[in-house]
């Protein structure tokens, strides 16, 4: 049988979505996970974008040696020089040159005629080909250009020695049928085709990203682009883990496999949302909350007595131990240590103490603390932005009748503390207030979540935010047992993303001409 390789862009064209910006620490965080997850290809980030990118995809390349590391280029040579100095310490790297073919693109983006589109594709392949043997070609848009024109561009493309053949679905406007008739004709009329593998990456904006994806498969592609969680520009990106359980389910019908241990699927999810504070929802399809809970009676009473009557996956095989362990005050610390482990954890010495500090803290607030206690208090102290700003004393008042109040102690970079308070229309909202006079970055708040992390009311409450500074959005999280105190937190948490975002920034749009 075939075996797809998966090609995860999660830190680059995921990190393209509102608020999915990952530092060099996420990064490798996501990284090593995608690696546990066998993930065979990972597309690090565009290292033309700016030095801090090419020194966050130069980290990935060091530590994660065992995926194909990829960074992505413009077909213009400081790019394809750019992409490679990210690379250079890469056991496994590969160039992903890309450019656009469609009609539309030329004329309103890059401003080139056809043959000056081929020819700057065939000079950047050839000048990525100088760097390593493992060289990606896409044109943008592929699905709305003219087929005769993508078939002299990729002839040309594996001409100049490009070894993977990318077939991008930029804007999501492809049907299932009709994308894998393209995919079919390509394979049939580009010369010399089977000399590359050729590769999809759809996009969501129909919802059919994973469906167009699966079609693809059925027509020849041999490596499919994927996001954890579907994230990715607008809609998002065909979803790593719906594309892998679809063939690991139906490879009866697809006739392929992939090489991924399905089981890290959850934790790898997971990850991702505590990294960026983007969730996902209730009802997503294998790592939504409901995706394996049965409601209805008659549901219920069928999977009691044959799990097979309503389930076509089994929740294990993507991580879900199914039974949750309870800890308590008494749970020793090579118990807690045991039960990490257990849950798939690999944390340093370091890390290990503050999770157990954490842990006892929280065992003194709440009776029963459960794996999904445990896995935001993990994701809570592990959180890898750099705490400039630290929350040290929060003290609220409100009531009816009342004026909500708070007052904030919190340590400044410098070691000074920063003290100060407010009034607002709500406690959270003077706790802002409070917030925003102390650190002074001024923002819109775009959004305000709370939910329970478990079900009783002395359930650890966590709050996800995300703000807008200066254009560009920032997610912040925080947990605790008081969701005052988890606002905060939350708020600190997005403030210091803000800071820890690097000045030197400097975005190039992925839509500009070179
Ligand atoms: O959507 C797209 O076309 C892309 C390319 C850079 C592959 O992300
Ligand atoms: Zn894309």
């Amino acid at each position: 049988m075939d075996k797809v390789v998966i090609f995860d862009t999660t830190m680059r064209d995921g990190e393209q979505a509102p608020g999915a910006t990952m530092n060099r620490e996420d990064k490798l965080k996501m990284g090593h996970q995608l690696e546990r997850l066998g993930a065979d290809i990972i597309e690090a980030g565009f290292a033309a974008n700016s030095d801090a990118e090419v020194e966050a995809i130069a980290a990935v390349a060091a530590e994660i040696r065992t995926p194909v590391i990829c960074s992505l280029a413009r077909t213009v040579a400081r790019d394809v020089d750019e992409a490679w100095r990210s690379l250079k310490g890469a056991a496994r790297p590969r160039i992903h040159v890309f450019t656009s073919s469609s009609d539309l693109h030329l004329a309103h983006m890059l401003r080139k005629s056809r043959q000056e589109v081929l020819d700057s594709a065939v000079a950047a392949i050839i000048r990525a080909k100088g760097y390593t043997p493992d060289v990606e070609f896409s044109p943008q848009d592929a699905t709305r250009s003219d087929v005769e024109f993508l078939i002299d561009l990729y002839t040309a493309a594996i001409e100049a020695g490009a070894t993977t053949i990318n077939v991008p679905d930029t804007v999501g406007y492809a049907i299932p049928e009709e994308f894998e008739g393209l995919i079919r004709r390509l394979l049939t009329q580009v010369k010399d085709s089977g000399k590359a593998v050729w590769s999809v990456h759809c996009h969501n904006d129909l919802g059919l990203a994973v469906a167009n994806s699966l079609a693809a498969i059925r027509g020849g592609a041999r490596q499919i682009e994927v996001c954890v969680n579907g994230i990715g520009e607008r809609a998002g990106n065909a979803a790593l883990e719906e594309v892998v359980m679809a063939i690991h389910t139906r490879k009866d019908f697809l006739g392929v496999e992939h090489g991924l241990d399905t089981t890290q699927i959850t934790r790898t999810s997971r990850l991702f949302t505590d990294i960026t504070g983007i969730g996902v929802q209730v009802n997503k399809a294998i790592v939504g909350a409901n995706a394996f809970r049965h409601e209805s009676g008659v549901h219920q009473d069928g999977v009691i007595k044959e799990r097979l009557t309503y389930e076509i996956m089994d929740p294990r095989d993507i991580g879900l131990s199914g039974n949750i362990l309870h800890l308590g005050k008494t749970s020793g610390r090579a118990g807690f240590r045991a039960h990490l482990t257990q849950m798939g954890y690999s944390v340093t010495e370091e890390e290990f103490t503050k999770a157990w500090n954490a842990f006892r803290d929280l065992v003194g607030k709440k009776k029963y603390v459960d794996d999904r206690d445990v896995e935001a208090l993990i994701a809570e102290e592990m959180r890898s932005v750099d705490e400039q700003y630290v929350l040290e004393q929060i003290q609220v008042s409100c009531g009816e009748p009342g004026i909500p109040t708070a007052s904030v102690k919190i340590k400044a970079p410098d070691g000074a503390e920063l003290v100060e308070a407010a009034v607002g229309d709500g406690p959270v909202d003077a706790v802002y207030k409070a917030i925003t006079a102390a650190v002074g970055i001024e923002n819109h708040l775009e959004e305000f979540s709370v939910k329970s992390i478990t079900e009783n009311t002395e359930a650890q409450g966590e709050v996800t935010i995300r703000i807008k500074v200066e254009g560009r959005t920032y997610t912040g999280r925080g947990v605790s047992t008081d969701i005052i105190v988890a606002s905060a937190k939350a708020y600190l948490n997005a403030l210091n993303r803000k800071l820890a975002d690097q000045a030197d920034r400097q975005v190039v749009s992925l839509s500009a001409p070179p």
